[in-house]
């Protein structure tokens, strides 16, 4: 091994690459359309094997994967039971809070039968987890957005998804890291940028004139709101001719990797809203295009604790300081003083 590499489970990890834990806070589970009612199905976040099941009254729940019995995967061959899930291999019924409720062949349930279970909610057509690294409660909420209901607005969510291997706080770094748009991205560094949080919400806005090739060549004047709900949720509004907004979800797989997912709906421009469906496309291609362009810089850098910044380089301690708030604990100071 190489010096800042540590060896987990067999697995080497360049803990100079990030050097911060799993950030507590909500997370993107599936989509609701995803899981079925009577659905099971295993996952695996936050380097822990997991597995999620709708129940027939159409609770979703998430618990670990391993039965605490004899450790069997319930999310091999595991099925919903009313509003539990059996173990394929003993047939004990594990609630969605986690406790055991019975164990066919014993009158007696032990009483500290219970397994691991993460708080859920389910709203704007997708199932959130709370990962907490001390199991602590939910100390925060995501919304419920307006534009999910609208009649105006197309549905279901556009979806694209991406594995890459890079850490949520890095990823969200580059939304206020405007300096990179012109060199990365080929965007004209935008006016107006202003970074703002409260508790564990952050937001940016910037206004800006973008030529919109989905629109023929048209420029639209483009509002951009982003709101960072802790470091796994990120809801971007574009306000402009074609409107949108986009739901981006950062799930850690493990230490090193992290799944992007990206759904988006848009203002219907016509009656049918066929329109907006073919501009969402379009849309989602340039976003794609976008995020395929930052992945090789986000793959290969290194976080750098106390980096070398110039005046202009935007809102990055004042973001790396926000974002410190979510590790129970920090493996090294947040970092990024002007120097
Ligand atoms: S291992 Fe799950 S019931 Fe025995
Ligand atoms: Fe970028």
């Amino acid at each position: 091994m190489r010096s800042g590499e540590i060896e987990i489970l067999g697995k080497e990890i360049d803990v100079q690459r990030f050097p911060f834990s799993f950030p507590n806070g909500w997370y993107q589970a599936l989509y609701s359309d995803d899981l079925e009612i009577g659905e099971v199905k295993a996952l695996r976040y936050f380097a822990r094997d997991l597995v999620i099941f709708r129940s027939e009254a159409g609770e979703a729940s998430l618990l670990d994967a391993h039965c605490p019995h004899l450790g069997a995967h319930l999310g091999i061959g595991g099925k919903v039971v009313g509003s539990s899930l059996q173990c394929p291999f003993h047939a004990w019924e594990w609630a969605g809070d986690g406790r055991c409720v019975k164990i066919p062949y014993s009158e007696r349930i032990p009483a500290n039968a219970r397994t691991v279970s993460y708080p859920t909610i389910e709203r704007n057509g997708v199932i959130y987890f709370w990962y907490h690294a001390e199991n602590e409660d939910p100390s925060f909420d995501i919304p419920e957005l307006p534009e999910v209901v609208d009649p105006h607005f197309t549905r279901p969510w556009w979806r694209s998804e991406w594995t890459i291997r890079t850490h949520p706080q890095e990823i969200l770094e580059n939304g206020v890291d405007f300096q990179h748009l012109n060199p990365v991205h080929d965007l004209s560094p935008p006016e107006g940028f202003r970074f703002e949080s409260n508790g564990p919400i952050s937001t940016w806005t910037v206004g800006s004139s973008k030529s919109a090739e989905p629109l023929d060549g048209v420029t639209d004047t483009i509002d951009i709101r982003t709101d960072n709900y802790g470091l796994g949720v990120v809801i971007s509004r574009y306000v402009g001719f074609f409107s949108t907004l986009l739901h981006l979800a950062y799930t850690p797989i493990d230490e090193e990797s992290c799944r992007v997912v990206v759904g988006s709906i848009g203002k219907c421009t016509d009656e049918s809203g066929d329109q907006a469906q073919s501009l969402l496309e379009a849309y989602m291609d340039d976003v794609a295009g976008q995020i395929s362009r930052d992945k090789p810089i986000w793959e290969n850098k290194r976080y750098r604790a106390k980096p070398l910044l110039c005046e202009e380089d935007g809102p990055i301690p004042e973001y790396r300081r926000w974002a410190s708030q979510f590790y129970s604990e920090m493996t090294s100071p947040p970092g990024g003083e002007v120097v």
